[in-house]
């Protein structure tokens, strides 16, 4: 399918959407608006609560909306509020006054759709979901938090809006690419295929926008970089703009795990991200989407930027 049809495609569902949304908003009655705390769009600045704060893309949200003089409360076991899924006593004060929420789903499925009715009774109205890209393939055999994040929301009568990210471009300074790229061979199961990784600057970028703009309500992005690299290409790009010569070498999902159980992982662990990367060997994600330019009215950046960014910060020397 083609750039321009897919878009059009797109922009049909998203019309179709806001037509249902402003359909169901309509249906709602006097008497539910007088009752319930409800999501005022006319407010400038709707606190939000952003979960996972201390992560990887929640870190990034909450200094993106503190830049932008939003109300934000950031939570997460280590965070400033204290916020805990284990922990149910911990949820009441960091919803409370809460209108707009970043939600990144625990381990542990369990507790979510508990917390999305609690917190919507607290006047919560706009989730934002991180999920990723596939889990309506693998959904809850393969990552059951995300895709009970997903359901979650979307059972609940609330304003929900879902990210499905690629895999972050960031996985390479983490240790578990890193490390292996430092010792100069990275060994992964996902064969040659190519994934169009996503810099987690663009997911926390996209996410600001979906909390505070219109417009995105009810619809699931798919946010990917700008083009796919196969993890051999990666490796050569680093060793390039890094100088220390290392490659990528790919091997079975048995010898990944048997290496990584070697390494110290559990075995549950090793087996669950071997399934995550064989996964990805099977190229359902490899085609570039454009909801990134959609949402932000630019380019994804692209993975050579990253590259160069981290390579400056001596990660892979
Ligand atoms: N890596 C990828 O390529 C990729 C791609 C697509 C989607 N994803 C999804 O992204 C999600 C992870 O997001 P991320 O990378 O932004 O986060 P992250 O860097 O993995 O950090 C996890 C965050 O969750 C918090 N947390 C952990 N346990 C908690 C608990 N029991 N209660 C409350 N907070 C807890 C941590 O803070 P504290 O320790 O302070 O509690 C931290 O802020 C996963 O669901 C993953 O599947 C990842």
């Amino acid at each position: 399918m083609t750039n321009a049809v897919h878009d059009a495609e797109r922009i049909r569902e998203r019309k179709d959407a806001e037509r249902t949304r402003r359909r169901k908003d309509t249906e709602r009655t006097r008497e539910q608006q007088d009752t319930e705390q409800i999501w005022e769009p006319s407010s400038a600045d709707p606190p939000v609560l952003v979960l996972g704060a201390t992560g990887r893309t929640g870190r990034r949200v909450v200094a993106r909306l503190r830049d932008a003089g939003r109300t934000v409360r950031a939570a997460s076991r280590s965070a400033e509020t204290p916020f805990d899924w284990t922990d149910r006593a911990t949820w009441a004060a960091a919803v409370d006054g809460m209108r707009a929420l970043y939600l990144v789903a625990p381990a542990d499925p369990e507790p979510i759709a508990d917390f999305v009715a609690e917190a919507r009774a607290a006047g919560v109205r706009r989730f934002v979901v991180l999920s990723g890209r596939g889990v309506h393939r693998y959904g809850m055999a393969l990552e059951p938090s995300m895709a009970e994040a997903e359901r979650a929301v979307r059972e609940a009568d609330v304003d929900w809006t879902l990210i499905r990210p690629n895999s972050f471009s960031q996985n390479f300074a983490d240790d578990l690419y890193a490390a292996p790229l430092r010792a100069g061979l990275l060994t992964l199961p996902v064969g040659a295929v190519a994934e169009p990784f996503v810099d987690v600057e663009d997911v926390a970028e996209v996410t600001v926008a979906l909390l505070t703009e219109e417009g995105h309500t009810h619809r699931t992005y798919e946010l990917s970089g700008p083009r796919a690299l196969t993890f051999a290409e990666v490796a050569a790009e680093i060793s390039a703009v890094s100088g220390r010569p290392t490659r990528f070498e790919a091997v079975t999902a048995e010898q990944y795990v048997a290496d990584l159980i070697a390494g110290g992982m559990p075995e549950k662990d090793a087996r669950s991200l071997a399934c995550v990367h064989v996964f990805l060997s099977e190229g359902h994600n490899s085609e570039p989407t454009t909801d990134v330019r959609y949402i932000l009215g630019r380019e994804p950046r692209d993975f050579s930027e990253y590259v160069k960014s981290v390579a400056a910060a001596g990660i892979w020397a």
